[in-house]
């Protein structure tokens, strides 16, 4: 910090500050595009498609950690082509099929590039992670041109949101006694949340219908 031009540093910054800028914009175009579908929704069915949306910014920290974790050199260029998840979006929906209709709803707009999907509700990963990981790119009109930028956004339930909080506590506190043992009592939870999400969902069909 103390070289001898300090303006060098903010020089070199100052094309990663811009890529963030950009990616800023990028999640909040996409949680726009969401809270617009849910306004909409509420007007139409009275009911909203999901719970919470939060969205963040991964930290110039965990760019750098995944960056020399995928073996590849440091630069702005490498960091757009290399990381999907800078921009991430996490919408929290009350049932499994609020997760599909919101998901759909967002892909089809003309605007929205699908680049990768994950459905990690129809196939979980063997800890019992569940969610619906969408990858996509939007576009941000900027003074002068127009940028897509990638976005993750995660559709889960309220309970499996719930579950992977627990698991992520796991997953960063390896020194835990029984470890194995809570991972197995996880793997159960998950399956019984799972269920649980399936029954609640057909209790509101059955409403619905009535
Ligand atoms: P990452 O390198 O971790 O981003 O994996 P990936 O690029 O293969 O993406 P994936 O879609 O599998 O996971 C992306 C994100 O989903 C992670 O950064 C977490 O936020 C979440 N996630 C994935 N697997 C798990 C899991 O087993 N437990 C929890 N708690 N979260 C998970
Ligand atoms: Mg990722």
């Amino acid at each position: 910090m103390e070289g001898e031009r300090p303006e060098e540093l903010l020089e070199s910054a100052f094309p990663f500050l811009e890529l963030m800028s950009r990616y800023r914009c990028a999640m909040m175009e996409v949680e726009t595009k969401l809270r617009v579908l849910d306004e909409e929704f509420s007007m139409t069915y009275n009911r909203n498609p999901f719970e919470t949306i939060k969205s963040r910014l991964k930290k110039p920290i965990s760019i750098i950690d995944k960056m020399r974790r995928k073996g590849m050199p440091l630069s702005v260029e490498n960091i757009e082509r290399t990381l999907n998840d800078i921009a991430g979006v996490r919408v929290i929906c009350s049932f499994p099929d609020d997760i599909y209709a919101l998901a759909a709803m967002l892909v089809k707009q003309d605007d929205i590039k699908l680049i990768e999907k994950k459905d990690y509700i129809a196939h979980p990963k063997p800890n019992g992670y569940r969610s619906l990981h969408l990858i996509v790119e939007v576009p941000i009109f900027l003074s002068n041109c127009k940028k897509y930028m990638r976005v993750e956004v995660q559709f889960r339930t309220i309970a499996m949101d719930f579950w992977a909080s627990l698991e992520h506590k796991l997953k960063y506190k390896k020194e835990i006694d029984h470890s194995e043992e809570i991972a197995q009592e996880l793997e159960a939870c998950a399956e019984i949340i799972s269920s649980m999400d399936e029954r609640m969902q057909e209790i509101r069909n059955r409403i619905e219908r009535a």
